[in-house]
């Protein structure tokens, strides 16, 4: 009997799907602490999700730097990497390789964000993306090539907006 059938079932015969969730360990609000507290770990958000996020705070980075908001791109920045912290936390076998890739290729590119250097942003940010895409294939995910989107990813934000990279992350 598959998943579903065995759902029928128990639901057909008055059974609540929580009885089930239970029996498999995966109730978020039954069970003890301990059992509880794995459930919640398995629905958190995977290296899949954050990746998700962190290719399009890249894009927004990128396309701020060169409108000249470099205050939404200092912005971006700071979240792709909150981002990445939560990949770590949650994929603790790749924890090591994320924050070697961090700190091997995001201080140069935060430098030029804080100088409103465009050349060494995109000189570093380009290389930045070849890292990236390195450890798509070093992970098994060749068929992973980021690339920079041609269009502006992030619609409602204005990357021409000229401002400055002055804003101090709340603690
Ligand atoms: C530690 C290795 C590692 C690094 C560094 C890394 N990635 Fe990934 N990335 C992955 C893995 C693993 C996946 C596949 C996720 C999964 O398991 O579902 C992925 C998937 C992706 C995806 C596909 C998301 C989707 O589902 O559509 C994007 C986009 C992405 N990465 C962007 C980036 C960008 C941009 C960078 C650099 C700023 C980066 N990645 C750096 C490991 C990495």
């Amino acid at each position: 009997m598959n998943i579903r059938t065995a759902l029928f079932v128990c639901l057909a015969c008055g059974w609540s799907a929580g009885v089930l969730a239970e029996e498999t360990g995966n109730d978020i609000y039954k069970g003890d602490t301990e059992s509880r507290l794995n459930a919640l770990a398995h629905i958190q958000p995977g290296l899949g999700v954050v990746m998700h996020e962190i290719g399009y705070r890249a894009a927004a980075a990128y396309k701020a730097a060169n409108g000249g908001n470099w205050g939404l791109a200092q912005y971006e920045l700071n979240e792709l990497l909150e981002a990445q912290e939560l990949g770590e936390a949650t994929r603790p076998q790749h924890a090591q390789m994320l924050q070697a890739f961090e700190h091997a290729n995001w201080p140069p590119v935060f430098k030029a964000v804080e100088n409103k250097d465009l050349d060494t942003f995109n000189q570093h940010f380009a290389s930045t993306v070849e890292a990236c895409n390195a450890c798509h294939i070093a992970l098994g995910h060749a068929y992973i090539k980021y690339q920079l989107p041609t269009e502006a990813a992030a619609a409602g934000l204005d990357f021409n907006f000229q401002t400055d990279p002055t804003h101090e992350e709340e603690k």
